[in-house]
């Protein structure tokens, strides 16, 4: 079956990779959605579909048929940051780095539908995607450098 991933028209086999997850990771190798729980609980596989958040390990891939995927690697043109990286990089919003992918797209859906959040509505807008590093502070700041600094136009589509 066939979706589009970060632009480009994909396909997939949906009985050897029955998650959009595995999809990504093990049949495209793309590798910045992070596999952790594995049971919708802490956010590291977090991709869009459709725009949407989804957590990418308790999707179906035979669901997504002709939708469009979003990863990290879709964030920004190759070779390039997105505001929000650099931002991150910027506020040493990442330590070990395993849940900055889910992070990062999270934040950019957050500034496409709120360009002006105040920091309470970046603490919810983030409550799924979880931290083992203890980098919250960080990541609000990084968030709220970007929202400032371009009225949240960063977090449109590259
Ligand atoms: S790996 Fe999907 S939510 Fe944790
Ligand atoms: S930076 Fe390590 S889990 Fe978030």
């Amino acid at each position: 079956m066939r979706l589009s991933v970060n632009g480009s028209p994909r396909d997939v086999d949906p009985t050897r990779a029955p998650t959009l997850l595995a999809a990504l990771r093990d049949e495209l190798g793309l590798i910045g959605p992070k596999l952790s729980c594995d049971h919708g609980e802490c956010g590291a596989c977090t991709v869009r579909l459709d725009g949407e958040l989804v957590y990418a390990c308790l999707t179906l891939t035979a669901a997504c048929e002709g939708a469009h995927v979003q990863t990290v690697e879709g964030l920004s043109p190759a070779g390039t940051l997105h505001p929000l990286q650099q931002a991150f990089i910027t506020h040493d919003a990442a330590q070990c780095g395993f849940c900055t992918p889910g992070q990062l797209l999270a934040a950019q859906a957050l500034l496409e539908r709120n360009p002006h959040p105040t920091d309470d509505e970046i603490r919810v807008a983030m409550s799924g995607n979880l931290c083992r590093c203890g980098t919250y502070p960080k990541i609000i700041a990084a968030i709220r450098a970007v929202a400032d600094a371009s009225g949240g136009a960063a977090g449109a589509p590259a």
